[in-house]
């Protein structure tokens, strides 16, 4: 791009074309970069009067009216009316959603939004779409909208803009570890509405862990019972327990749908399972007995991968899981499996036996494999970390690649889809600063490096490109004892990842997001969220 410059040297105004590699930047606010961008002159301004029109027929996109009408009462204190139309509109003072006549917008989430002086429109080929466009047009208005009560002396004006938008990769993603510590459900929906703000939708809940199982399960209750308390966090001395029961991982999943966001649970295999071996020990290859772990780490405690019992408790698990949440994929973990205890286990070595296995490498992948075809068979898909491809990766498996990019490399271009999710990029459990922050379990991730993140590496022939599906950042909690720092430790690095998993890579520009960023401090302000304030160094 070139711009022109004017410059003052010694009393004289100097003209120059400036150029840079940055892109034709447009003048909007909005996190993640939108598509493409055209300002105009004049605004559209919200009054009492304003009317919200959505498309007929559509409880849908009558549903994102009511989200927008639930948005802009609190602080405007007004309370739009909502008329529902056929066809299209065109009125004066009024803001209209609609899928009919979709216009430029393009895929399942993609939108048009159109400002001017008389109306706001907004088109999409799904609701979906139109809840983008909703969360665009929210971050076009004056910052105070985010405010639960009345704002005085506010013009709610939109500056008039025309947009298409539609996101580069399907699963935008954002993890949460409540198996450290466990988060209350009202977190958990302020994490999903941040996450819609800056348009992810995909939950990675990882419920299961050494240090705690976080979810009910009716078959087995000691999960819960014994298997949500741990006696303290890495010496600390403070007990630790809790867990969702079913009923509130319900309204999570209905909460998580109302915007856009699918709930992906975890559920760790075989290793990471202590807290289910404290209170089920005959899973495990010795019997135990066991405690829930109190320090994070790799334990070499798993559940008996010789043992039918596992397979039957495994399957109970998921058969309540999978009913728990609707969405089609179901994490089954895989990670950091020592296999110290399957060497030593006579049910293991004969299984390996029974199933001609090379060794325990392949032991890890039967299991999962087994897993898999029983979630296949209930029309659902696994996704696992990448440790999953040792031994033989399940047929029809996702690879969630955190230990570097390599394991997606190879699952996609073995033609399985991929969830890029690096440590060096991905890990906002990693510091933000190289001084001054709370401890944190190590590592160094500052908010410009989650920025520069590329999922696609060059290594993957293009034609195998669309097997990564998209990428998330992970939160591990063992020294995230609060919401307010979780809060801190995901903020603003969220935003960073939005505009990588959704903008296009051309388009994305360090300097500009940085300056976009600032308004973006104000909203998460206003929200009442915690987040790190960068620094000039970082
Ligand atoms: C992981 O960080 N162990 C997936
Ligand atoms: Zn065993």
């Amino acid at each position: 791009m070139r711009r022109l410059i004017l410059i003052i040297v010694m009393g004289l105004p100097i003209i120059f074309w400036q150029c840079s590699t940055a892109p034709d930047l447009p003048e909007v606010d909005v996190v993640p970069r939108p598509m493409q961008v055209e300002t105009d002159t004049g605004y559209f301004e919200v009054t009492p009067e304003t009317e919200i029109l959505f498309e007929r027929g559509n409880t849908d996109v009558r549903a994102v009216a009511e989200y927008l009408a639930d948005l802009i009462q609190p602080a405007t204190g007004f309370s739009l009316s909502m008329r529902p139309i056929s066809g299209f509109f065109a009125g004066k003072n009024v803001i209209i959603l609609t899928t009919k006549d979709s216009g430029p917008a393009r895929g399942t989430e993609g939108y048009a939004l159109q400002v001017d002086s008389n109306v706001v429109i907004i088109r999409a080929l799904s609701a979906t779409g139109i809840f983008y466009g909703v969360q665009t047009l929210r971050q076009l208005l004056p910052i105070e909208i985010e405010q639960k009560s009345l704002v005085q002396d506010v013009h709610w004006t939109i500056p008039a803009v025309t947009i298409a938008d539609h996101p580069r990769f399907k699963w935008r993603g954002m993890h949460l570890d409540v198996g450290r510590h466990f988060f209350p459900v009202s977190f958990i929906k302020k994490y999903i509405d941040v996450m819609a703000l800056y348009k992810l939708n995909t939950f990675h809940w990882h419920l299961t862990e050494d240090q705690g199982w976080r979810i009910e399960i009716k078959k087995y209750p000691r999960l819960t019972s014994v298997g949500s308390k741990r006696a303290e966090s890495q010496g600390d001395g403070i007990p630790h327990a809790g867990y969702y029961t079913q009923d509130e991982v319900r309204d999570v999943v209905a909460y998580a749908a109302s915007r856009f966001v699918t709930v992906v649970p975890e559920i760790e295999m075989p290793g990471h399972s202590k807290a289910a071996l404290a209170a089920y020990p005959e899973l495990s290859c010795t019997g135990g007995p066991f405690d829930v772990e109190t320090r994070w780490g790799v334990h070499s405690d798993v559940y008996c991968a010789g043992s039918e019992k596992t397979f039957e408790f495994m399957e109970n698990v998921l058969l309540e899981v999978m009913d728990l949440f609707p969405g089609e994929v179901i994490h089954i973990g895989g990670d950091e499996c020592p296999k110290a205890r399957w060497e030593k286990c006579p049910k293991c070595q004969q299984r390996i036996a029974d199933e001609s296995l090379a060794n325990e490498h392949e032991l890890q992948s039967y299991f999962i494999t087994r897993i898999e075809k029983f979630v296949n068979s209930h029309g659902r898909n696994i996704i696992g970390w990448d440790e999953i491809l040792e031994g033989g990766l399940a047929p029809n498996a996702a690879v969630m690649s955190w230990r570097g990019m390599q394991g997606g490399i190879e699952a996609a271009n073995a033609g399985h889809n991929v969830v890029m999710a690096p440590t060096s990029f991905c890990y906002f459990d990693y510091y933000q600063a190289k001084s001054g922050e709370p401890k944190a379990i190590g590592g160094y991730l500052p908010l410009e490096k989650v920025y520069s993140f590329e999922p696609v590496p060059a290594e993957i022939a293009p034609e195998k490109e669309h097997f990564i599906i998209g990428a998330q950042a992970n939160l591990w909690s063992e020294y995230i004892p609060t919401p307010e720092h979780a809060e801190y430790m995901l903020l603003p690095r969220m935003c960073a990842l939005a505009e990588v998993v959704w903008s296009p890579k051309e388009l994305r520009y360090w300097p500009d997001f940085k300056n976009r960023m600032e308004i973006q401090y104000q909203r998460l302000t206003e929200l009442g969220l915690n987040f790190r304030v960068p620094t000039p160094e970082n």
